[in-house]
């Protein structure tokens, strides 16, 4: 069978590494990526243009194509490839609005009843966000409607020192339309620990994945600037040390939820639903739903598949996806990114990756915003690569994956914490407070 992988990073990397030796791979990639130039035919192509995706879609006979950023679902990419006959991994246009608009989303709880929500509100003026703010006595968070590529969202405590900083960014969201709306949605601050659950759909069925906990701090310590996300970790059992089986259970009950009603609102979904969570003290509340793998989180989950990749992404297009089997392991992925990242200087760089070595201890490279070039793997100001390790603990696959990245030199840094006994600790006292 033919499959077609669209986008150009470390999460589309994983994934046509799940794929690869089972399908004859293609990929559409706006750079050329190191690991999947090696593995795939491809196309080197703005992946927002979906008429040409399509069209080289069409060209290869392609019979599936896997979406993997949300930007190009955002522009109906999946809708243009169905109209050309290409079945699709990835929501339509209206219902990627889980992600792309986040007042549906928020509405659709609402609407629906669906469980795990929190206190927020639209606006479209900068009048009504002082009077709401000023009546509000808690720290809210301050988000763009629209996609901003995970730049947009602003928490006070975090980059907002206090709710009137919160008007004055709530202002600039609405004046300069950021993420496409001249809208700000305000919400509530919650208190807890973060999680992840990423799942398969196919329209009705939902197949859940192990949890996952991202680092989105850029620097060790949980502090520096929110970025896409420095590293993560699983733990077997498909849960994590601060989340029970019955909160993962109610999670993955508000996914089913937000799946059911996302049909009856917009269009049966198929593609990855990404919940993002905060497990706090009345139980799991749903932050956001992407429309994509997470990145990193894809690292974690897919290399444990054991179910081939390409079987489910037939039950998807099929519409008769059923469970889907992972190996019972923990795992580890850290990013490599440039020094100083986010404001670093050393973008265009040449790095050098031992991927032998790296494959030797274990472990896994996943590229993300790099370049191969003629003279080698050059840097953007984006997270290069991903390091990835497995083992039958957190802590077994955390040493492998820290040994792995002593193997990648350049002008290059990444957070030795993630997935260390310490921090995971940490996180748990932090939910033991909370729960008390
Ligand atoms: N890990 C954050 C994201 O994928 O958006």
């Amino acid at each position: 069978m033919k499959v077609l992988v669209v986008g150009t990073g470390a999460r589309e990397h994983a994934i046509a590494d799940a794929l690869k030796d089972d399908v004859e791979l293609y990929c559409y990639m706006s750079k050329i990526n190191p690991g999947m130039s090696k593995i795939a035919e491809f196309k080197q192509g703005n992946e927002g243009e979906v008429e040409n995706v399509a069209q080289y879609a069409v060209e290869n006979d392609i019979e599936i194509a896997f979406i993997g950023p949300e930007a190009p679902l955002g522009k109906g990419i999946v809708d243009e490839l169905q109209k050309n006959g290409i079945k699709c991994v990835g929501p339509t246009k209206s219902a990627a609005r889980i992600e792309t608009d986040k007042s549906f989303m928020r509405k659709l709880f609402e609407d629906y009843q669906i469980e795990g929500s929190l206190v927020y509100k639209v606006f479209d003026n900068s009048e009504d966000v002082s009077k709401f703010l000023d009546e509000f006595d808690r720290d809210v968070v301050v988000k763009p409607v629209g996609l901003t590529g995970g730049k947009g969202v602003k928490i006070v405590g975090d980059h907002l020192k206090d709710n009137e900083e919160a008007k004055e960014y709530s202002c600039e969201v609405i004046d300069n339309e950021m993420g496409g709306f001249a809208q700000v949605i305000i919400e509530e601050r919650l208190i807890g620990e973060e999680f992840t659950i990423q799942a398969f759909c196919d329209g009705e069925h939902l197949a859940p994945m192990p949890a996952a906990q991202d680092h989105p701090h850029a620097f060790e310590g949980d502090v520096g600037a929110i970025t896409g996300g420095m590293g993560s970790y699983s733990d077997v059992g498909g849960l994590l040390p601060f989340l029970s089986q019955q909160d993962y259970d109610k999670a993955v009950e508000i996914m089913k939820e937000t799946l059911k009603a996302i049909a009856e609102e917009a269009e049966p979904y198929k593609g990855i639903l990404y919940g993002q969570f905060m497990l706090t003290a009345d139980g799991p509340k749903l932050i956001e739903y992407n429309a994509r793998f997470g990145d990193p989180e894809a690292m974690n989950v897919l290399p444990l598949l054991k179910t081939p990749l390409v079987d489910v992404c037939q039950a998807i297009v099929d519409g008769n996806l059923d469970e889907v089997e992972f190996e019972d392991k923990a795992s580890v992925c850290k990013y490599i990114v440039p020094d100083g990242y986010p404001e670093t200087e050393y973008a265009g760089e040449l790095i050098e990756v031992d991927e032998e070595a790296i494959e030797d201890l274990g472990a896994k490279v996943f590229y993300a915003a790099v370049s191969q070039e003629e003279d080698g793997i050059h840097l953007s100001g984006s997270r290069a690569l991903g390091i990835v390790a497995s083992g039958e603990t957190i802590e077994d696959a955390e040493k492998i994956a820290e040994k792995a990245c002593e193997f990648v030199k350049g002008n290059v840094y990444h957070r030795r914490d993630v997935g260390t006994t310490e921090l995971v600790n940490k996180r748990v006292e932090h939910m033991k407070e909370i729960l008390n």
